[in-house]
């Protein structure tokens, strides 16, 4: 299908123009004169992780008090009823230049106010802003340890997780590995009282059983050979009056869970070589990718321990169960590796597709990890064809097995299905029209809408 006669198909009725502001790769949003969104394109999704659906019809104070986009300046564009242009950043870490045009009645006051914001990446490429340094990014990002998430489930243990953080409970945080638990226990410490002090996190599986003990509870002098002779202070006496985090706890040696239950129960411990109590003001939050219940009864792990933790548990559901954040964790990714590596990739809506519907049994970090390794090695666009070969079978495979939901879905589905096949065959849209007795109008719409792909045939 040649360009002009899509123009001349088009006959730019109301379906047409929000079909084309769609293909636009800036954010464009309308309020009317309440901050009520009465419009919004596509780009929302990738800027905020938010469907069109979802946002229209909010009122704009809403999404910006839950972090959605900072600073927020309508309320600067309604007191001085002049156009503004700012940088934002937004819930995904899209850094944007945003520029704000309230438009008046007659009588001078605002009817409407029309955004339109940009990824300032793409201008950092044309060499604009070269001086913005990169360096004052980090300390002015004010989402850096945010976690994304669309879900429900993973809102509530987010809900959850703040109002466990205001006790000082002992947490257990249970879930796959790189679901977000080390995360997540980043943000209960920084949810609670303790915020203030240190949160220090001590690895269970990463560090050899012998050095665990004298990390965790430190040595007086000479308390062995090689030791540091004025000893050394252990996790839990330097993180007093914070947070001790113990990764993959299911990885903790018997005698070790012995002396950490005495921490956690009595706040007291005697250091390595040492004959004196010490008393901490720690909060203890642990977490496991293991079935701890399990190992309780083989004997890996000690039932007391497992009770003493399991007060209050919570679980990180996996990413395969929570498709909804897939998309808004790519995009938090693109942005994050397009940043770090001066680069500025975007990517297909088929390779999101198949990303999606992927099982990810890593989950977020093998998401991350991937989204890293497309950003430096793919061209200007990521496509599909860049996955690496068993995810993109799976992803497609996972596609269509999918049933559709609704019956809008499945009318869809099938009628895909007949344009596809017809126009395979019949390639014009007299000929798919007359198979499938339907307007040739018509016919041409759809072929356009389901076969784009084919188009340059
Ligand atoms: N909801 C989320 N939003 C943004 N990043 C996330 C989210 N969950 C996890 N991550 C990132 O994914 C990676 C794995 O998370 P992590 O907390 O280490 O998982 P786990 O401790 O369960 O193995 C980390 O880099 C983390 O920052
Ligand atoms: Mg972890």
């Amino acid at each position: 299908m040649t360009l002009s006669n899509f123009l001349t198909d088009l006959d730019l009725n109301m379906e047409a123009l929000l079909k084309i502001l769609d293909y636009s790769s800036d954010e464009i949003f309308v309020l009317n004169k309440d901050k009520k969104i009465i419009y919004v394109n596509d780009a929302c999704k990738k800027h905020y992780g938010l469907n069109k659906e979802d946002v229209i019809g909010k009122a704009s104070m809403e999404l910006a008090d839950k972090g959605y986009w900072y600073p927020s300046i309508f309320p600067d564009v309604l007191e001085r009823k002049e156009p503004i242009t700012i940088k934002q950043t937004t819930i995904l870490g899209a850094e944007l230049l945003t520029s704000v045009v309230p438009i008046l009645n007659d009588q001078k006051e605002v009817e409407l106010i029309v955004t339109t914001a940009r990824e300032l990446q793409s201008y950092k490429m044309l060499k604009v802003n070269e001086n913005d340094s990169k360096n004052s990014k980090e300390a002015e990002d004010p989402f850096g340890s945010s976690i994304i998430t669309n879900n429900e489930k993973v809102k509530n243990v987010l809900k959850f997780a703040k109002k466990v953080a205001a006790a000082n409970s002992t947490i257990l945080i249970l879930g796959e590995s790189g679901t977000g638990k080390s995360l997540l226990a980043q943000y209960i410490h920084e949810n609670g009282n303790r915020r203030t002090g240190p949160f220090l996190t001590i690895n269970c599986a990463a560090i050899p059983a012998e050095l665990m003990e004298s990390e965790l509870f430190g040595y007086t002098p000479g308390s062995f050979t090689n030791a540091n002779r004025s000893g050394k202070k252990g996790i839990l006496e330097c993180a007093n009056g914070g947070t001790v985090f113990l990764d993959e706890i299911g990885d903790m040696p018997l005698p070790l869970q012995a002396k950490i239950l005495q921490v956690i129960q009595e706040k007291k411990f005697i250091p390595i070589g040492g004959n004196k109590e010490k008393s901490v003001d720690i909060r203890i939050i642990a977490a496991t990718n293991k079935d701890l219940n399990k190992m309780v009864k083989s004997k890996m792990f000690r039932e007391d321990l497992y009770y003493r933790l399991n007060v209050v548990d919570i679980n990180m559901p996996p990413l395969r169960e929570r498709q909804e954040d897939i998309v808004p964790l790519i995009y938090n990714f693109l942005y994050k590796f397009n940043r770090n590596h001066e680069m500025n990739k975007l990517i297909s809506k088929d390779c999101l597709e198949c990303l999606t519907h992927y099982l990810w049994p890593g989950n977020i970090r093998q998401l991350e990890n991937l989204i890293e390794k497309l950003v430096i090695v793919s061209n200007d666009v990521i496509s599909i064809d860049d996955l690496p070969e068993g995810i993109y079978y799976q992803g497609l495979a996972q596609i269509e097995n999918t049933t559709p939901a609704t019956l809008n879905e499945a009318v869809e589905l099938a009628k895909k299905e007949m344009i596809r096949k017809s126009y395979k065959v019949n390639k014009s849209s007299r000929r798919v029209a007359k198979d499938l007795q339907i307007s040739q109008t018509y016919a041409a719409r759809l072929i356009r809408e389901y076969c784009q792909d084919w188009s340059e045939d």
